[in-house]
């Protein structure tokens, strides 16, 4: 990303101690999202990404991806698809399970948003134990579809996830801002 993009994500992406649990820091978005000029030009970088690696989708990964993806889906001029926790989608779905850290989660999409051809960017706020968008890329190659590449706000490295996502990328960039 530009300097400019990254000191104001710096400054704009506040640490939460011991949220949701004791141990855990985490990463709050929400005062980047009320700073218009700052989402406008995280959107803006984005969406150029989305142009430099092909893609004619964006996936943005549930919740705090929707709130990403979306405004870059429109300003790229792509479709945007939504990848969601399990048994929230209506119509005809793909699932995915993955390991936790304790347990397992399962995410979905609506097989028919994708097509052969597409080429899919997912976007999310962060890559913590790779697991939920190494599950994105394997809905997304079922759902017919290529992957252009993953883009996070930010990699919580201690935790690898890049390690794990790497042999689902398949070549396919991982681009952190
Ligand atoms: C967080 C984050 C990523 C995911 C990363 O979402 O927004 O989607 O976890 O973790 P992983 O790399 O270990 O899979 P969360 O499950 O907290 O959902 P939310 O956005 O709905 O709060």
């Amino acid at each position: 990303a530009p300097a400019a993009l990254r000191s104001l994500l710096a400054a704009r992406i506040r640490d939460v101690p011991d949220h949701p649990r004791k141990g855990v820091t985490f990463k709050d978005i929400t005062p980047l999202l009320a700073d218009p000029a700052a989402f406008g030009a995280l959107t803006e970088t984005l969406a150029e990404l989305c142009h430099r690696h092909g893609a004619t989708k964006v996936v943005g990964l549930e919740a705090r991806g929707f709130i990403l993806a979306a405004p870059v889906a429109v300003r790229a001029g792509l479709g945007f698809v939504p990848v969601r926790k399990a048994g929230k989608l209506p119509g005809a779905t793909l699932g995915q399970a993955y390991d936790l850290e304790y347990g397992s989660a399962e995410i979905e999409i609506h097989a028919e948003d994708l097509e052969s051809g597409d080429r899919v960017m997912v976007i999310d706020d962060v890559l913590a134990t790779g697991g939920t968008a190494e599950a994105s890329l394997s809905l997304i190659r079922r759902a017919g579809a290529e992957v252009a590449g993953v883009a996070v706000l930010m990699e919580l490295s201690f935790l690898d996830g890049r390690r794990r996502l790497e042999p689902g990328l398949s070549g396919a960039p991982l681009e952190v801002l």
